[in-house]
């Protein structure tokens, strides 16, 4: 089978998109998947950037580092250089497919994609507590498991 590429979009791609990367890389690795595994925002703010310290710090408490993480935003022609685009929520999603107009990867909310039925939206943590970066860790794990189940699927 050739080897699957995916694109995870949050909007700042310093908080939920970079932790789902992290996860899937981790857990891909484990599984035995060769999968080529990025993230990236639609918007430019944080661009060059390291990861949230809250995100970085709940990420690290699971044993994921995102210490090496920089921010990028994502640009027409990844739709030319992975298979799926996957959205962490509706406006990200929205920004996606104004920018795909039609050509390449299929962009899609990426925890349906991956199986999780509730919530359909990654809920985004950055104005909130600690507890929601602690429950974005939860949330990608759970949703990388269905991730794996998929891509094993084929
Ligand atoms: P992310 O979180 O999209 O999960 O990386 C956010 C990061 C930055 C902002 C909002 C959400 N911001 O407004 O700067």
């Amino acid at each position: 089978m050739e080897k699957q590429s995916i694109l995870f979009v949050c909007l700042g791609n310093i908080c939920r998109s970079p932790l789902v990367e992290a996860v899937a890389r981790r857990r891909c690795a484990e599984a035995g998947l060769e999968v080529t595994l990025a993230s990236c925002g639609t918007g430019n703010w944080h661009a060059g950037k390291g990861a949230d310290p809250r995100m970085l710090r709940a990420a690290a408490a699971a044993g994921y580092d995102l210490s090496r993480h920089r921010a990028r935003q994502v640009r027409p022609g990844d739709f030319d250089g992975y298979d799926w685009v996957l959205a962490m929520d509706e406006d990200n999603l929205e920004a996606l497919l104004s920018m795909r107009r039609g050509r390449g990867a299929p962009a899609e909310l990426f925890l349906p994609w991956a199986g999780v039925a509730s919530p359909r939206e990654f809920p985004d943590p950055y104005f909130g507590d600690s507890d929601g970066f602690r429950d974005s860790v939860a949330l990608a794990e759970r949703a990388v498991d269905g991730l794996i189940a998929r891509l094993r699927g084929g």
